[in-house]
């Protein structure tokens, strides 16, 4: 059996789902069709990407037996309820994050994914930039000692204006949290896969600088620079910045800032662990290099190459060095690592995409956040 034996489905063609679909066509994939918020919609966007079916309901999507993988890139408020149907149908699940809009539907989920032997997985694609698997094989092999700090960010500006709009902003579709549940958590996900360190405790700031938009009349494709004609003031809850202190199981400590109205920064995500011995560090807009630090000798770079790296950052890599792989490349690897799983005949012991359960630490985290805003103090995480 070979990639192009297996048939996959995707949910939503928006802005993240058009990568999926690219993305699974470039492993091979076959992929069967898509499902759009309506039958006009998905019809529309079958067209424009040349797949032969639009489904006309989730339903229909799961009575065609010629689909083995579902991808879910709705919006969030659909991910429990899609995934739930998906699960019930015995088909493996690739599910966009957050993978749910409560703890409570990710703890769910989570037990639902355990009584099946289905593929599972959470879209934190970040991890699969090449050097990020190589910075996770290094620190696990011991390359800086101990994590000490964990700091960073992440920052973009499309959402500076109060006519910027999406359905983010909202939290019956996108949460009670908006930049730590979109790009927040991202973050952490990525330095916790790297460090092999999980969170125990936060302190959080949230800040909604903007606490009335313009909310355009009709729907808005995510990202658009588009300006609506007719528009209606909404009230906003969501956070546009969120300020974060964390603890660690190790006694690490981290610090990190995500924001959705920093002018000039489109989508730009830093991390640094410092360690007893040594350190590392990476921007995702400069993404094929690794910055190592030193004491007792000269810092390096290491360019992104096949020769250079380890065996987790080997195994994501496509290209040559030289030749930079970006954001669409990260599915790509992703995908690949997801999908031998699905051929193996179910997940790995230790997988390296993110799990069902990794997306409920995310959201554990998320409750911490809103818990320690709202009453000034250090919170600890929920058990799992
Ligand atoms: N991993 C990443 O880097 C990344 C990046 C962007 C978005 N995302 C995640 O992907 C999801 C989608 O985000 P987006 O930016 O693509 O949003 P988007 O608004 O561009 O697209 C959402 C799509 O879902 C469709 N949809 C709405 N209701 C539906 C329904 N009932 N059934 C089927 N489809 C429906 C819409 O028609 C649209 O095509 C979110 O959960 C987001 O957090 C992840």
């Amino acid at each position: 059996m070979t990639y192009g034996d297996i048939g996959a489905a995707v949910i939503g063609s928006g802005f993240i789902g058009t990568v999926h679909i690219e993305n699974l066509r470039r492993l091979g994939v076959d992929v069967r069709g898509v499902l759009g918020s309506n039958a006009e919609r998905g019809a529309a966007a079958a067209e424009r990407i040349g797949l032969p079916v639009a489904y006309g309901s989730l339903d229909e999507l799961l009575a065609d037996d010629s689909v083995d993988v579902v991808h879910v890139t709705s919006p969030n408020h659909l991910h429990y309820p899609q995934v739930k149907a998906i699960l019930a149908a015995g088909r493996h699940v690739v599910c966009e994050k957050p993978l749910a809009v409560t703890s409570e539907e990710s703890a769910e989920l989570v037990s639902l994914a355990a009584a099946t032997d289905r593929v599972t997985a959470v879209n934190y694609n970040i991890r699969f930039y090449p050097l990020n698997q190589h910075a996770h094989g290094m620190i696990r092999d011991g390359a800086i000692g101990e994590p000490r700090l964990i700091t960073g960010r992440y920052h973009q500006d499309w959402l500076l204006h109060d006519t910027d709009w999406n359905w983010r902003l909202q939290t019956d579709q996108g949460g009670t949290l908006r930049a730590f549940g979109d790009i927040g958590t991202h973050w952490i996900d990525l330095t916790s896969f790297i460090s092999g360190q999980r969170v125990t405790s936060v302190m959080a700031d949230l800040s909604t600088f903007l606490p009335v938009r313009q909310q355009p009349v009709g729907p808005v494709e995510t990202f658009s620079q588009d300006r609506a004609a007719e528009t209606i003031p909404v009230e906003i809850t969501t956070e546009d910045a969120a300020l974060l202190l964390l603890r660690y199981a190790n006694g690490a400590r981290g610090a990190v800032t995500v924001s959705q109205v920093s002018a000039g920064r489109k989508n730009s995500l830093q991390w640094e662990i410092d360690g007893s011995t040594d350190a590392a560090w990476w921007d995702s807009e400069t993404p094929d290099h690794l910055y190592l630090g030193h004491r007792g000798r000269p810092n390096e770079i290491l360019q992104r190459g096949a020769e250079l790296m380890n065996e987790t950052g080997t195994a994501a890599a496509s290209l040559p060095g030289g030749h930079v792989e970006g954001f669409g490349d990260t599915f790509h690897a992703l995908f690949r690592d997801i999908y031998r799983a699905i051929l193996a005949g179910g997940p790995p012991a230790d997988p390296n995409y993110a799990t069902f359960a990794d997306g409920h630490h995310e959201m554990l985290i998320g409750d911490a956040v809103i818990t320690s805003a709202n009453e000034g103090r250090w919170v600890d995480l929920a058990t799992e």
